[in-house]
């Protein structure tokens, strides 16, 4: 049997940080960081990754086959419009996983039913035959009905009829536009369950978008009515407002197990790692005060809290740092520590390295630590995404920049940018160091997209610490984001932005470099 059954107690956690993730607005990823994710999400026991939209470009058609190839244990899946060629094309990509899975979906609330031109009737057929389809092709199939939050309850229950005869042995219940109440939606998986035929054949899914912050709740009283498969990303990324987050129903499975008797599969301890990791590569970084994985989720600044703190943790925290592995200490580190004690201290962390990547994190690790007294841990975690974030291979590449600034303007940026493996130099001018450095990377790279947003924040306090510039650049309504940490906030900010254009460029290999070219160029 190569389909993902959940034992009696168990929950299935089926990710889509690779598809409902990517498709944030700016949270475009490389081949080499979703192949990265893959392979973190396959280690720390998540059941079913979905890797992507096979059809939907060449670029997610590889990287879905590539992840499939790579697999160990999960299983790997799809997604597919409810058509042929969709179907078709999403399974020569997840073929080659030892346990795949093809998800094919279509709206089915009055407002698709309206956009696809399709009656009631024609729908259901139009069901039957691209699940039959997608089963003849593959023994795991699952389906969902979008917006079946806001689908009349008994034509859900004639199309989740209608897909389980066809042959779909997972049936998703998406809350696509986060618009249900945790009542609601237990409400719904018990109606399906107690009114639809072989209902108690198949397993329920629950997929929950966020836009009233109510997607955690609602997929864990889904949980509590009989589905058994929630779905959800690493930081809650996604669409709009997001998705259920992964960290969040995994701890509070763990926590309130005397109320939601059920296990999951994941090593808790990878969560940090990777929510970093995630935060690092699609350019969102995570809210301070974020269930779980955000900065202060652990921190207690209050004397009372942190009185009571030293006397017993139990006080006031719910879940220890370390289940979800994070360090239980804040030692500092020098530009004394040596190699094993960066290894031991990133291994505190979340961050498990082989030989060659701790060789790699070592350098850069020293020449912080050169231009940096003390260490902290959130100015490693800076460094790892950094690090993840470099990319010999990239398009556009800082080689050097020199920046004169200070009360007497105008302020001028000295660039080398190597452009395609060919180098460019250029001195600008601008109002301030980060407008005259960014002039010199527009004279440089010469573009039409635009500035849509600047931000900065210190990683850690001092006069010393590193700076996190955020930068989000668009062009004809795509958004692509960069970040990059240093010490010196120009130079963060100039890698920041050569990083969101290099994403771009990524893009645009998909299709047409010279498309991103403004006329100027
Ligand atoms: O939110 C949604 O409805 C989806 C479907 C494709 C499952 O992401
Ligand atoms: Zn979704």
């Amino acid at each position: 049997m190569t389909q993902a059954a959940p034992k009696q107690d168990h929950v299935l956690i089926f990710d889509t940080t690779l598809r409902d993730g990517e498709q944030s607005p700016g949270a475009t990823m490389s081949h080499t960081e979703k192949l990265e994710i893959a392979s973190l999400l396959d280690e720390m026991g998540v059941d079913i990754i979905e890797a992507g939209f096979p059809i939907a470009s060449e670029g997610d058609f590889q990287a879905v086959s590539e992840i499939a190839k790579n697999s160990r244990n999960s299983v790997i899946c799809g997604l597919a419009r409810a058509n042929l060629t969709d179907i078709d094309r999403c399974w020569e990509a997840v073929k080659h996983a030892a346990r795949p899975r093809i998800h094919t979906f279509i709206g089915t609330s009055p407002l698709h039913r309206d956009i696809t031109a399709l009656d009631q009737d024609a729908m259901i057929a139009r069901i039957h035959d691209t699940v039959s389809h997608a089963r003849n092709l593959c023994d795991d199939v699952q389906w969902s009905p979008m917006d079946a939050t806001r689908t009349e309850h008994d034509y859900l229950c004639r199309v989740v009829e209608t897909a389980i005869k066809a042959g779909a042995t997972t049936i998703n219940i998406p809350d696509t536009v986060g618009y249900t109440y945790p009542r609601e939606s237990a409400e719904l998986i018990a109606m399906l369950l107690e009114r639809v035929p072989g209902a108690d054949q198949i397993i329920f899914a629950t997929h929950c978008h966020n836009d009233l912050g109510m997607a955690t709740a609602n997929s864990l009283a889904a949980v509590e009515a009989g589905a058994r498969q929630i779905e959800c990303t690493i930081n809650g990324l996604g669409e709009r407002a997001g998705n259920t987050a992964l960290e969040e129903v995994v701890m509070a499975l763990r926590v309130r197990n005397d109320i939601l008797p059920y296990r999951t599969g994941i090593d808790t301890t990878k969560i940090m790692g990777i929510s970093r990791m995630v935060a690092a590569v699609s350019g969102f970084p995570v809210q301070f005060n974020k269930a779980v994985v955000g900065k202060n989720a652990f921190a207690h600044e209050s004397g009372i809290h942190q009185d009571g703190m030293l006397k017993n943790k139990e006080t006031f925290e719910i879940m220890r740092p370390e289940d979800v592995g994070l360090a239980a200490t804040n030692l500092v580190m020098g530009k004394h520590s040596g190699r094993a004690a960066l290894r031991a201290k990133l291994s505190e962390l979340g961050y498990e390295l082989g030989d060659n990547q701790l060789k790699d994190v070592f350098v850069r690790f020293k020449a912080l630590a050169d231009r940096k007294k003390e260490v902290y841990d959130d100015d490693l975690i800076a460094l790892m995404a950094e690090a993840s974030l470099a990319d010999e291979d990239a398009y556009l590449q800082i080689k050097r920049l020199r920046v004169i600034c200070g009360t007497e303007g105008p302020q001028e940026a000295e660039l080398t940018l190597s452009i395609g493996g060919t180098e460019k130099f250029v001195d600008a001018t601008g109002d301030g160091p980060v407008d005259a450095t960014f002039n010199a990377v527009r004279m440089l790279f010469p573009h039409d997209a635009r500035l849509e947003l600047y931000q900065v924040h210190a990683v850690t306090e001092g006069t010393d610490a590193q700076a996190t510039v955020s930068v989000r650049l668009t062009l004809d309504g795509i958004v692509f984001s960069g970040q990059s940490s240093d010490t010196d906030t120009v130079v963060a900010s100039a890698k920041a932005y050569v990083n969101a254009l290099n994403r771009m460029v990524l893009h645009s290999h998909r299709g047409n470099l010279s498309a991103l070219m403004s006329s100027a160029s």
